[in-house]
């Protein structure tokens, strides 16, 4: 495909990153829907099956690093065509892990040794596959259009919010259908291999020195004689005190946002069966009738699919406006939001109308900060090495996403309430609002 000129439609990386980061919606933020079903099928523990996905989060998060520093040299499009076909592979392959019989899973008998198989394929190999689908078209797409950097930015990541809308009714209905959830895997593990391939080539970078017509880059203020800025390279980069800062705020708005990701439908189940007993002058262990119970699961469910569609929302609309007026008012801004949405959710479990406005106010804060994040990165450092410093920035997710969920699952069971982990959450994101509102951009290098 020649990617070459002015003229060369400058739509397609950004049709590029979309395919991709559906893909990775797809393989990520649905995976609760399996849980379940899988727990079912092999006679799994829920913490056994949630490892997996602790798993694909650390290796995903950690193998952006280099799938950014080789999309820096080689190009995106072949780090994207082996990473979807990866991907895809091991999507595939977790169809493959037999069950035990009914019989064998009736005595008990657990298949513990193909639960490595589903760390294998799933967390590991689709975890390697979909950091290198991810980062290559976030480094890509703003190189082609240096006028709305953060716009593109936004294309590139909305995926993953589209990806998991897309995913958790269409997997629900498929295992309602199958009665399992392996032909899922198959099914959608063809088509990620489809759309990732397509991605891979609609993605290229433009030729050196590239300007879309018409556009020349902003004179610098104070007018005079300009000076030739260059950017950072990536040595430089991880030397400047600002980068690591940027890390440390992205593991503590990625670390409270995937601790209360995972936990947000559970806390309104607790909390609209206590109220629903309390309303009932049931006692505070009583079973509830189970078609109150199924409509209180109903309701609840509202909340993370709230969640989804403004963490998917989110991530293309802070785009022009980041691109305005850059991403330091901003992130104060949602980040402080994200501190009182976190104070405010254990109340508002009360009630499904609550819930889900608290919900897609967290989706909303937590969604921008993959569109803002690597803004910033090319705000302070330029487009040049973005690959390698976004990629390294993004294992701050990686980290966050291993440990996260867990200690949110941990400090639930120790205190036996959702309060503790919430305000876990509201403290870490409260030391982010701190980094971000002293965060100074570092000077500009001059050539
Ligand atoms: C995102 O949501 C994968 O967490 C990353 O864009």
């Amino acid at each position: 495909m020649a990617q070459t000129g002015t003229t060369y439609p400058r739509w397609i990386p950004l049709l590029g990153g979309l395919l991709g980061s559906t893909t990775c919606g797809l393989l990520l933020y649905a995976f609760s829907v399996f849980i379940r079903p899988l727990q079912a099928q092999f006679g799994w523990t829920v913490p056994q099956v949630a490892l997996a996905y602790a798993l694909i989060c650390l290796i995903f998060g950690l193998v952006t690093f280099p799938a950014g520093r080789m999309s820096d040299k080689y190009g995106p499009r072949i780090i994207v065509l082996i990473g979807s076909l990866l991907m895809a592979f091991g999507f595939f392959m977790v169809s493959t892990i037999k069950p035990p019989t009914p019989e064998a899973l009736a005595a008990g008998e657990q298949a513990t040794s193909q639960l490595y198989l589903l760390y294998l394929y799933y967390g590991v190999i689709c975890g390697l596959g979909g950091g290198m689908v991810y980062l290559p078209p976030i480094s890509t797409a703003p190189k082609w259009w240096p006028d709305r950097r953060a716009l593109a930015t936004g294309f590139t990541v909305v995926g993953l919010g589209l990806g998991s809308f897309i995913m958790a009714p269409l997997a629900t209905k498929m295992i309602a259908h199958y009665g399992s959830a392996l032909p899922v895997f198959k099914y959608v593990g063809i088509a990620m291999g489809i759309m990732g391939v397509a991605a891979a080539l609609c993605l290229s970078l433009p030729p050196a020195g590239y300007k879309p017509a018409g556009w020349n880059p902003p004179a610098p203020a104070g007018g005079g004689v300009a000076k030739a800025y260059r950017d950072y390279t990536y040595e430089e980069t991880k030397k400047t005190p600002q980068f690591w800062l940027l890390w440390l705020a992205y593991f503590c708005g990625s670390f409270a946002g995937l601790m209360v990701i995972g936990l947000i439908a559970k806390h309104g189940i607790d909390a609209m069966s206590i109220a629903y007993r309390a309303k009932e002058g049931l006692d505070a262990a009583a079973t509830i009738p189970k078609p109150a119970a199924d409509q209180i699961a109903m309701a609840a469910a509202g909340a993370p699919a709230t969640l989804a569609i403004f963490n998917a929302l989110v991530r293309i609309m802070i785009g022009p406006l980041a691109d305005k007026i850059g991403t330091k008012k901003i992130f104060v801004v949602l980040f402080s939001l994200q501190v009182i949405a976190m104070l405010m959710l254990f109340p508002a479990g009360k009630t499904a109308a609550m819930l889900a406005a608290v919900a897609g106010l967290i989706g909303w804060n937590y969604g921008a900060m993959f569109t803002l994040f690597p803004a910033t990165t090319l705000q302070y450092y330029g487009p040049s090495a973005q690959g390698s410093n976004y990629g390294l920035l993004f294992t701050a997710w990686g980290v966050a996403g291993f440990f996260g969920p867990y200690l949110g699952g941990k400090l639930q069971a120790m205190t036996n309430s959702f309060f503790m982990p919430f305000i876990v959450s509201a403290v870490l994101l409260a030391v982010a609002v701190v980094i971000l509102a002293t965060l100074k951009a570092p000077e500009k290098k001059t050539v």
